[in-house]
């Protein structure tokens, strides 16, 4: 009898502590790695009917990134035709190539890359052309000895935001009248190695290189992330007492800088010490551009899961698709920010 009762209270016990033992389990897994990336699991035989569509994001490191993934999370919908397996590299190429052995294994219709970095991606390139599975690679580029290796890129054109942020600042200087002024720059890069920062790089160079009175005191890698940017600019604004213009390479890392420059006791933006030039133009930082605060964003357009689905029906079809899509692009400042662009801009 009473070990009965002792039964039944040890029942009671563990049938009360059930739900918080399997969360513990669950979030042990989770630390360790094993539940990420669950999708990538996932049997695809259950999507016979559909376009088997395999993507590997490179991270979320911005909010821009996580404008990209729900655009392409949108774009390849059961509704759509699409079975998706989407995997999160978290900034790392390596593993971003074991996603991409996964998806060949997985024998998917399609691989879509968003490359964290441009180099590096030959062998396991090759894999899949082997495999007979079309690559098609988003956002950033990659550099290959073969092209053939990936059958399209859609994305945006990095040097070109480059060029424009410079083309920007020259127009800036004249309506201010310090054209002919000596004008010290700092740069935040993005991510070493991966080509938005290594083209925003030389595309704003390429317009430095045409004014000797401009001076790029330092440019450092800050990784396109609000924390890594409001350090690297910390440290610019203790080295350097007379930073006049700040060409941060994404809105991240601007938000980041902000930070830091008004904690030194600087002030920003229209008016400020220092002129603001970002890219991206995400909705918050599109406020900070309306108020002032940013002089100038650079668009660069995250929604390119629409056009990537309209690539995957033109090979669907047999017809010829270009080597290389951009897509479109703008230029915002306090006079182009419109309620109705605030009111539109989903991320
Ligand atoms: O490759 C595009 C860049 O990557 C965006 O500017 C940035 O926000 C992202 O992390």
């Amino acid at each position: 009898m009473r070990e009965n009762r002792m039964n039944t209270h040890i029942s009671r016990i563990a049938l009360v502590m059930l739900p918080a033992v399997v969360l513990l389990m669950f979030m042990l897994g989770w630390g360790m790695g094993l539940f990420t990336n669950i999708d990538e699991e996932t049997d695809t035989n259950e999507a016979s009917d559909s376009i088997v569509v395999g993507v590997s994001q490179l991270g979320s490191e911005s909010g821009w990134r996580t404008a990209n993934t729900e655009s392409v999370q949108r774009a390849f919908t059961r509704q759509n035709g699409y079975f998706m397996i989407f995997s999160n590299a978290r900034q790392k190429q390596e593993n971003q190539i074991k996603a991409i052995r996964n998806f060949i294994s997985q024998r998917v219709d399609y691989i879509v890359l968003a490359p964290v970095v441009e180099s590096g991606w030959d062998t396991v390139l090759q894999e899949a052309k082997d495999a007979g599975i079309p690559v098609i690679i988003m956002d950033r580029s990659v550099k290959v000895e073969d092209e053939s290796l990936y059958v399209t890129c859609v994305g945006t054109n990095s040097v070109e935001e480059g060029q424009k942020a410079g083309r920007w600042l020259e127009e800036h200087l004249i309506r201010q009248k310090k054209a002919d002024e000596d004008i010290n720059i700092v740069v935040l890069k993005g991510t070493e190695g991966a080509s938005a920062q290594i083209g925003r790089t030389a595309g704003f160079s390429m317009i430095a290189g045409e004014h000797d009175n401009w001076h790029i005191l330092e440019q450092e890698y800050a990784d396109f992330t609000i924390y890594k940017g409001k350090e690297v600019m910390a440290r610019f604004l203790n080295k350097y007492e007379n930073i006049d213009v700040v060409v941060s390479q994404n809105d991240d890392m601007t938000f980041g800088a902000i930070e830091a420059i008004r904690e030194s006791g600087r002030t920003v933006g229209v008016g400020g010490d220092i002129t603001i030039i970002s890219f991206d133009a995400v909705h918050d930082a599109l406020e900070m551009v309306a108020e002032g605060t940013i002089n100038v964003d650079i668009e660069c357009n995250p929604e390119q899961g629409e056009y990537i689905s309209e690539v995957i029906r033109m090979l669907e079809n047999g017809e010829e698709v270009e080597k290389r899509y951009y897509v479109e692009e703008d230029i915002f400042t306090m006079e182009n920010v419109t309620q109705e662009v605030l009111d539109t801009r989903i991320y």
